[in-house]
C-alpha cells in the first residue's frame, strides 16, 4: 500500500538511497534537510536533483533544531511514518564542534519527537550507530552489549536518542526502531569516510592518512544492504522500542581495504601512518542476527563487489 514517508536528512548519503528506494517502490517521500556544510553541499544538491525527478517526491529545506519553523513548514504534509536520519555525523568532528551535535542530534531529535507527538505519528525509524559500542571485549557485537559509556560525544548523542525514545514510547505510545549502522559505504557516499577518502586521494596522487598504523578493523556495510534492511523494517508493524545492528557481519583490516583499492585503481597509495586518534574505536564487527530473525535481513554485498561499485560511481561522478 502506498505510504507517505517523512525522511529527515534526505539529502544525505543514506537518506538519498532510502528515499530513492521508496520512490522506486511507488511511495510518497517528503524529505527535509538543512543541507549543512559538514561536507560538499554540491554533492547533497546533486543527490536531490536525482530525487526531484520523481513526481512523488517533495523537498523542504529546514533545520530540525528550529522547532517552530520545522513544524510550520510541514503543517499541510501528510505523514504515515518518519525515517529519521538527519544528524551531525562523524566521530572526530565532535572534538572541535560538540555544539553542532547538541543542536542537530539532541535538540533536533527532541523536536522530531515533539513533532511526532503533536501530529500523532506512531512509528519512527531512527539512525543510531555502531559507535555507541566503543571498544568491546568480545566480537561480533550484539545489541545487548555495553553501551552506557560512550567515548565520544557523537556516540553519546546517539545513545541519548535511544533513551529519549524509550520515554516517549512509555509516555505517548510512539513506537521506534533504532538502526545501529556499521560504517556504510557506496555510491553517493560521504566524503569524510575512509573508503571515499582513500579512493579520492589515491586517484589524485595525494597521500592518505592511516590511523592506528593500519590496524583498525571495520565492518563495512554496503549501502544496498542498509536500504534492504530499512525496507524490510518498514514493512513490519513495529511496536515498542526496538534496537538492531545493521552490518555486514564481516570484518576487514583497514590496510586490506587500501590494498584492494590499489588493485582496483591500478595505482599505489602514498601512505602516512599515524597513531590511534582520540575517540577512535579499534574494531567494529557486527552480529545482525537479531534483525535477521525479526525481518529476514541478510547482508548480500561483499566488500570486493561493493568497492568495485563505489569506484565505478566515483569515476563516473568525477569524470
Ligand atoms: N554513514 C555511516 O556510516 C553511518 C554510520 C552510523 C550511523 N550513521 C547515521 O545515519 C544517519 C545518516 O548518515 P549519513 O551517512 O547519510 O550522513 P549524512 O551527513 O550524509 O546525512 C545526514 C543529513 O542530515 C542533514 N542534517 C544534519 N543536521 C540537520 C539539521 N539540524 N536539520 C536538518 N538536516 C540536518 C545533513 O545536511 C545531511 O544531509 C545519521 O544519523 C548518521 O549519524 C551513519
Amino acid at each position: 500500500m502506498k505510504k507517505n514517508y517523512l525522511v529527515t536528512g534526505g539529502a544525505g548519503f543514506i537518506g538519498y538511497h532510502v528515499s530513492k528506494h521508496l520512490l522506486d517502490t511507488n511511495h510518497n517521500v517528503i524529505c527535509i534537510d538543512n543541507i549543512n556544510s559538514y561536507y560538499s553541499q554540491t554533492l547533497k544538491k546533486n543527490r536531490l536533483k536525482v530525487l526531484l525527478k520523481y513526481k512523488n517526491f517533495k523537498f523542504i529545506k529546514v533545520d530540525i533544531s528550529n522547532k517552530a519553523i520545522f513544524s510550520k513548514k510541514l503543517l499541510k504534509v501528510k505523514i504515515d511514518k518518519i525515517i529519521h536520519l538527519a544528524a551531525q555525523a562523524g566521530v572526530r568532528h565532535a572534538f572541535d564542534y560538540p555544539r553542532k551535535y547538541f543542536l542537530s542530534n539532541l535538540q533536533g531529535f527532541f523536536n522530531v519527537l515533539e513533532f511526532a507527538r503533536e501530529r500523532k505519528i506512531k512509528e519512527l525509524l531512527c539512525a543510531s550507530t555502531s559507535s555507541v559500542y566503543g571498544d568491546q571485549k568480545s566480537y561480533p557485537i550484539k545489541e545487548k552489549f555495553e553501551t552506557s559509556k560512550p567515548i565520544q560525544f557523537y556516540a553519546a548523542t546517539k545513545k541519548a536518542n535511544e533513551v529519549m525514545a524509550y520515554s516517549y514510547h512509555k509516555m505517548f505510545k510512539i513506537n521506534f526502531v533504532f538502526m545501529r549502522f556499521f560504517t556504510v559505504y557506496g555510491p553517493w557516499g560521504r566524503p569524510d569516510l575512509s573508503i571515499f577518502k582513500f579512493v579520492k586521494n589515491i586517484t589524485n596522487g595525494d597521500s592518505i592518512q592511516i590511523y592506528n598504523f593500519g590496524n583498525h578493523v571495520r565492518d563495512f556495510t554496503y549501502i544496498d544492504d542498509v536500504v534492504s534492511g530499512v525496507s524490510k523494517i518498514l514493512k513490519k508493524k513495529n511496536k515498542g522500542v526496538k534496537i538492531f545492528n545493521i552490518g555486514s557481519g564481516k570484518k576487514v583490516k583497514l590496510m586490506n581495504i587500501v590494498r584492494k583499492i590499489e588493485i582496483l585503481l591500478n595505482k599505489k597509495a602514498k601512505i602516512k601512518y599515524l597513531p590511534m586518534q582520540p575517540g577512535d574505536i579499534y574494531k567494529t564487527h557486527s552480529n545482525s542476527s537479531l534483525l535477521n530473525k525479526y525481518c529476514g535481513y541478510k547482508s548480500k554485498v561483499s566488500i570486493n563487489i561493493g568497492l568495485k561499485k563505489f569506484i565505478n560511481w566515483f569515476k563516473e561522478y568525477y569524470k
